[in-house]
């Protein structure tokens, strides 16, 4: 096989045989293809799609191309949950420990934020101690004590994906959906989780900027996941504006927390327990009642012993940026505009965010909200605080937010978006 006959096959709109795919997939894993050509068959791809067919083959070859996870000797069943990325998304944070107090074990491997969406390992590496890196029986120990573990992804689980999203990230090939598809689900596959759920982000602040194509996106990859084995559903969820009242890694700690308490943003809310009800649901535990473990404790119980579990102390305080911004608002009205992307890319600015791989995180910059879309404002009064370390950050921040991404409108009210815009099973 030669990769340049692969390459001309999708450069032509043409179907790639399952041997030209299983080929060029272990060929790129073992360095024998290069990165310049794997980045021509991406963009290839990214122009010309693949059907269906083409999607599954890919997905088995990166699968195939490392370790898969088995969490079968678990006495609960389990359940997993997928978000392809937004501005404020800790979702994740209190999701796994109350999902954990319904009976389900949470295998939740996780990432680090490139670019102006977080990462959930950064935002937990906010809190003293803890750590991202387990090996694969640590996790399954506090699998087994706990039921719930976030963690990073073990270099052996699907090799290829890892290779080819970094370079996708660089070639100006991430928005295609049959390679956002099965980068994601064969990461999921490979981990092993019986039943996954997945929340996929539309607007501004997401890669789908629009319904349908998040649609195509999510009914691709609940047919990989189906395929396989893993019972698995998708939430279509706005990603317009922020979600909840702060992007930045110990801000957004700090308000899972508050969840977990019983308290916090209505959004933070409500998504949480949509995500824990379909997770629960699928994971065959309909019954289960997560509003009852958020209230009652026992989910702010799964929370401290998941973070002691990982070396975290739950009581240390939380780090705190040295240097505030307030930006107040430039009129009386109804805020009917808060940009996502904006407020990602200041957040990222501040130092929240990485431009490299290797770069560090500031555990305490981002963005605090004091208002959302349909609130009324006043002239002057704060609508935003900004969090650094490093002040000559703020204009640079700033610059993210002039143009349309905040408006105020001389109205009565305004329709709020709803949070959850479909599902797709
Ligand atoms: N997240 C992933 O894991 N892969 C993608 O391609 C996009 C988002």
């Amino acid at each position: 096989m030669d990769v340049i006959s692969v390459i001309r096959t999708k450069r032509d709109r043409g179907r790639l045989s399952d041997a030209q795919i299983d080929w060029v997939i272990d060929a790129y894993t073992r360095g024998e293809v290069a990165d310049e050509q794997m980045s021509a068959l991406a963009m290839a791809i990214l122009l010309n799609g693949m059907e269906r067919e083409e999607i599954a083959r890919w997905t088995a070859a990166m699968i195939a191309s490392g370790e898969r996870m088995d969490f079968s000797a678990l006495p609960r069943p389990t359940a997993d949950k997928h978000s392809t990325g937004g501005v404020g998304d800790k979702i994740t944070l209190p999701l796994a420990p109350l999902v954990a107090a319904c009976g389900a074990a949470v295998p939740q491997l996780s990432g680090r934020g490139l670019g102006h969406t977080g990462g959930t390992l950064d935002k937990m590496e906010s809190i003293p101690g803890w750590r991202a890196l387990l090996s694969n029986d640590a996790m399954m120990d506090v699998l087994r004590s706990v039921g719930a573990v976030i963690c990073a992804a073990g270099d052996g689980l699907a090799p290829a994906d890892k290779k080819l999203y970094a370079l996708r990230d660089v070639t100006g090939t991430v928005e295609a959906i049959p390679l956002i598809a099965s980068s994601i689900m064969s990461k999921k596959i490979a981990e092993g989780t019986g039943s996954l759920v997945l929340d996929v982000k539309v607007g501004s602040g997401a890669f789908m900027k629009n319904l349908d194509d998040a649609r195509e996106l999510a009914r691709t990859m609940v047919g990989l996941g189906t395929d396989h084995g893993v019972r698995t559903v998708a939430l279509l969820t706005d990603m317009s504006t922020p979600l909840g009242l702060t992007a930045g890694n110990a801000l957004e700690v700090r308000e899972s927390v508050e969840v977990l308490a019983g308290g916090g943003p209505a959004d933070v809310v409500e998504l949480t327990l949509a995500l824990a009800r379909e997770m629960l649901d699928a994971a065959g535990l309909p019954d289960a009642d997560p509003a009852g473990a958020l209230a009652d404790g026992s989910a702010m119980d799964h929370w401290r012993r998941m973070v002691a579990a990982q070396g975290g102390d739950p009581d240390a305080p939380l780090p705190v940026a040295r240097e505030r911004h307030t930006v107040t608002a430039s009129a009386s009205g109804v805020l009917t505009k808060l940009d996502a992307y904006a407020v990602g890319v200041a957040a990222w600015r501040l130092g929240a965010g990485r431009a490299r791989k290797e770069d560090p995180v500031q555990a305490g910059a981002g963005v605090e909200m004091h208002a959302k879309p349909g609130d009324r404002v006043t002239a002057g009064a704060p609508l935003l605080t900004l969090h650094t370390d490093t002040p000559e950050r703020f204009e640079y921040a700033l610059g993210a937010l002039d143009g349309d991404a905040i408006e105020i409108t001389d109205t009565a009210s305004v329709e709020p978006t709803p949070l959850i815009l479909d599902r797709i099973a």
